[in-house]
């Protein structure tokens, strides 16, 4: 079975050459491998723009826009908007309920947005939820893998402690010891004592290896038995954890290498700095901004030499060129033999190339706007189908099935 992504975006304006490389270029490839699930997080782009929402209605389809125009696939992906589907909210309401304030508040990015965003009111109830609401977003489908930014790692992990904390309260349902040994009773009579060998070993000393051990077995037998459910696997894994059955899933942050593209001063690339160049841009836009960007400040002559680690356009020879590219512009720089526009050309050129096939797509689908919606809606039952079984299970173990 494939594996489960899920990861979201929130829409705050037309997406830039740093969101292709930070994120997307990475969902593009994931899709070929994974079931992949990408959404709007428009709710979470309220908490910073409550008062602001103009900016999130009209990104939300031009996000998608530039989503498949870089190269998701519809028929790959389940592409969908946080809003349309209230069963995000109601799993944030319920995991509220048992998450401790103190979890929030030592967020890092908590702090750290409401210093750096001093124009802003965050002092609100919805931003020192936001991690929180991630985790409802991330649980609800079960994911196994979340391709995210390192500056999130700190909300993966809540992600992971609410889960575990959700089957540590609720996982145990009233007829779990006899499930379990039921379940048990099916693998062959050494293997029966090998799992209780590793269970023992796990819960008195908490070791990886006794952990690790015990999965291989229940996913072996999962494999290898005939007629055995997802339900049975979860089962002997929540026994051996000793914690009961995992009715949400702890997911694991994705972080690629990220391969750092600079704005055009140099500092990272943001539309709110005013130094992004835009995935859409057209190629006389691409070619004015890349040819106004700052080099190295030592470079002041055409005559002095350069160093290409003190200039933000060697990032983009990183990113976009080949080695022999990369050779001509290190010597060309050292020896002071290229000028700054030279060296800045071919750069130019790929970007403007590797925009072009987005470039199409995107004006394909901004003649077809009933297109976009479609697509969106198409993503939207498909992930209203996931969302709302996990909701089924979850109200089951609360105990809300009345
Ligand atoms: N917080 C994420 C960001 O700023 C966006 C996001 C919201 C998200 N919900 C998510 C990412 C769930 C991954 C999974 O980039
Ligand atoms: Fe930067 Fe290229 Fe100019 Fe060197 S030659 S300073 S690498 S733009």
């Amino acid at each position: 079975m494939r594996s489960r992504v899920l990861s979201g975006m929130r829409p705050t304006g037309a997406l830039h050459l740093g969101h292709y490389h930070g994120a997307l270029k990475n969902w593009v490839r994931l899709q070929e491998e994974h079931d992949c699930f990408y959404f709007v997080a428009d709710w979470h782009a309220l908490t910073t723009h409550y008062d602001e929402r103009e900016v999130i209605e009209q990104s939300v389809y031009e996000m998608v826009i530039d989503w498949i125009a870089a190269g998701l696939d519809p028929d790959k992906s389940t592409i969908f908007i946080q809003s349309r589907l209230p069963e995000h909210a109601e799993l944030f309401t319920l995991l509220a309920m048992g998450t401790p304030l103190g979890w929030l508040e030592r967020v890092p990015t908590y702090k750290d947005q409401i210093e750096k965003l001093k124009d802003r009111d965050l002092a609100t109830y919805g931003f020192l939820g936001y991690p929180l609401l991630q985790a409802a977003d991330i649980l609800i489908y079960k994911a196994t893998y979340v391709p995210v930014g390192e500056d999130q790692s700190s909300h993966i992990e809540l992600t992971r402690e609410v889960a575990r904390r959700f089957n540590h309260l609720y996982g145990r349902g009233h007829d779990f010891e006899a499930r379990v040994a039921a379940t048990r009773a099916r693998l062959s009579k050494d293997d029966q004592r090998y799992y209780d060998k590793q269970r023992k070993a796990f819960g008195e000393t908490g070791a990886a290896d006794a952990w690790a051990k015990g999965e291989a077995l229940v996913r072996r037998a999962a494999a290898a038995l005939p007629g055995w459910s997802d339900a049975d696997t979860e089962l002997l894994l929540g026994h051996l954890r000793g914690s009961g059955r995992s009715v949400l899933v702890e997911p694991q942050a994705l972080h690629t290498e990220v391969l750092r593209l600079p704005g055009l001063d140099g500092s990272k690339m943001s539309k709110s700095y005013g130094n992004a160049i835009l995935m859409r841009d057209e190629p006389a836009e691409v070619e004015r901004k890349v040819r106004g960007m700052v080099t190295d400040p030592a470079r002041v002559r055409r005559t002095d030499p350069g160093n290409p680690e003190k200039c933000p356009v060697w990032d983009f020879h990183k990113v976009y060129s080949d080695d022999a590219t990369r050779d001509w512009v290190w010597t060309g720089c050292t020896t002071a033999g290229i000028g700054c526009l030279e060296c800045k050309q071919p750069v130019i050129d790929a970007i403007v190339k590797q925009q072009q096939p987005w470039r199409e797509r995107a004006a394909a689908l901004t003649a077809d706007p009933k297109k976009v919606h479609w697509i969106v809606e198409m993503g939207t039952e498909r992930a209203r189908t996931v969302a709302r079984q996990t909701m089924k299970d979850v109200r089951e173990a609360i105990g809300l099935g009345y």
